[in-house]
């Protein structure tokens, strides 16, 4: 008989986590003005809020923290990462940052000025931030079949070779580069193929402009690559890894994804010129070039997250993990994001709630009722992260609206996620009734869904 298959590692320490009842939850998403941001995690039985930063380092990883060099400059630590950097993505120049946000500030500050336009697969939010901060525009070349949830399509994430010639034809000085983010979290932590990698290549080479990988989930992606993509099934994660990032020129890291870190993020090169630039604003907003953002400590468990992240047995682990999940909620009928990504599962709110105006946020609706029915925290990617468009001012309806699970790496067990699917599939079996969403009472005018405050439009009887 075939053993089933089971974890690739054991558990050495834990964390208790509390159960609520449904009165104190609907007492406290009131109290936090119905953002789930602003919930104490005590209030949080299982949280799938992100996968950022939420992981559980192992042994080895906690030994090298105890190794970190804290000298302010040469620090081993830095050279440490320095070595895996180069082994596992081919990159000779680096900086560290504190996260992978910073890693972007710090090189668009030296590449993007106003009224430039940058093409990517659906940018991340705070990608998308930095750009149009700077007064330069986001433009989404992502291939279509990523927009219809219950088409299969291996490779999701795949930029649109046309729609991004188009881009270039029509505004070839004002590209600065294109950026590929690996897996695309946005569209569903969706992975990006070699061969769609190739052509971006080419095309970028034709144009004359450089690419930039948005690298959080790369070693996800490859995991995909390796499992789906003709002629790369006997290769390892870290040859894959290695031909994904030959065919890029620069790379921004949040290391809290795939190098399983708690904070902590990086900017890698192959240019020299490209990293004196990136050094004087890493000086000016991170630390100095050899620390940027980090501890010595926290570079040390980023070069081994690194190789640990990159292991087969440990990405066969995470991925079947976040799968099992996702066929689950598939078995009762939930419509999410098909196939299932690398990261998270991406519940399609629109299909799910579809009496729910858009403009009642169907998603944070649903990331509510989640939360009431099994003090299960997600998070809503849908209009309201979508912001409002910089010039119009205008509210943004994507074209899909969901509530994301993101699963932590080596956090949970299986039997938490029997518990995150019963509980939506309760809300599921009374989504009929569920007639009233949400209104927004207070907004920042940038990244609003941190801090938004809402409302509840009607009285819902589910719930109050
Ligand atoms: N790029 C991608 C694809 C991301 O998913 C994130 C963060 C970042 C960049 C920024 O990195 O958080 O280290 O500053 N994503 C988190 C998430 C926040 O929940 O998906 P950061």
């Amino acid at each position: 008989m075939e053993l089933p298959f089971a974890e690739s590692y054991r558990i050495k320490m834990v964390e208790i986590i509390r159960k609520s009842t449904r009165d104190e939850r609907k007492k406290w998403i009131k109290e936090a003005n119905f953002n789930l941001f602003k919930l104490k995690s005590d209030q949080v039985y299982i949280d799938l809020l992100t996968d950022s930063g939420t992981g559980a380092m192992s042994d080895r990883q906690w030994s090298e923290m105890m190794l970190g060099d804290e000298s302010y400059a040469g620090a081993s630590s830095y050279y440490k990462l320095k070595d895996a950097i180069n082994e596992i993505t081919g990159f000779e120049y680096y900086l560290p940052t504190h996260q992978g946000r910073a890693a972007e500030n710090v090189l668009f500050s030296v590449l993007i000025k106003e009224g430039d336009v940058v093409p990517g697969n659906s940018h991340f939010d705070t990608t998308k931030g930095h750009i149009e901060f700077r007064k330069a525009i986001a433009v989404d070349c992502t291939i279509d079949e990523a927009f219809d949830t219950s088409l299969i399509h291996p490779f999701k994430g795949n930029v649109d070779p046309e729609k991004l010639e188009k881009v270039l034809k029509e505004n070839n000085s004002k590209v600065p580069f294109i950026i590929i983010t690996v897996t695309c979290n946005s569209s569903g932590g969706q992975p990006v193929s070699i061969e769609n990698l190739r052509k971006v290549r080419q095309i970028a080479d034709k144009y004359g402009k450089m690419i930039i990988f948005d690298a959080a989930r790369f070693a996800e992606n490859a995991y995909f690559i390796k499992l789906r993509e003709k002629g790369y099934n006997d290769k390892s994660i870290r040859e894959i890894a290695r031909e994904m990032f030959s065919y890029a020129d620069v790379m921004t890291m949040s290391s809290k994804k795939d190098a399983i870190v708690n904070m902590g993020g990086f900017i890698a090169m192959r240019e020299k010129d490209l990293f004196c630039k990136a050094s004087v604003f890493n000086i000016m907003f991170e630390g100095y070039i050899t620390y940027g953002g980090m501890s010595g400590r926290d570079m040390n468990a980023v070069a081994q997250g690194l190789y640990e992240g990159t292991e087969f047995e440990y990405l066969e682990t995470r991925i079947k993990q976040v799968e099992y999940l996702g066929n689950r909620l598939i078995s009762f009928e939930i419509p999410i994001q098909q196939p299932i990504g690398g990261h998270a599962i991406f519940v399609d709110a629109s299909r799910f709630l579809p009496n729910l105006p858009k403009e009642q946020y169907q998603a944070q609706t649903l990331a509510i009722e989640l939360y009431i029915e099994g003090g299960v925290r997600g998070v809503e990617i849908g209009a309201l992260l979508a912001d409002r468009d910089p010039v119009t001012r205008e509210n943004r309806y994507p074209v899909l609206e969901f509530l994301r699970l993101a699963i932590p790496r080596r956090v949970y067990t299986n039997n938490h996620m029997d518990v995150v699917a019963f509980a939506l599939k309760n809300v599921f079996d009374r989504r009929k009734h569920i007639s009233s969403g949400f209104k927004i009472l207070k907004e920042a005018p940038i990244m609003r869904h941190f801090t938004v405050e809402l409302e509840r439009v009607g009285i819902n009887n589910f719930q109050e």
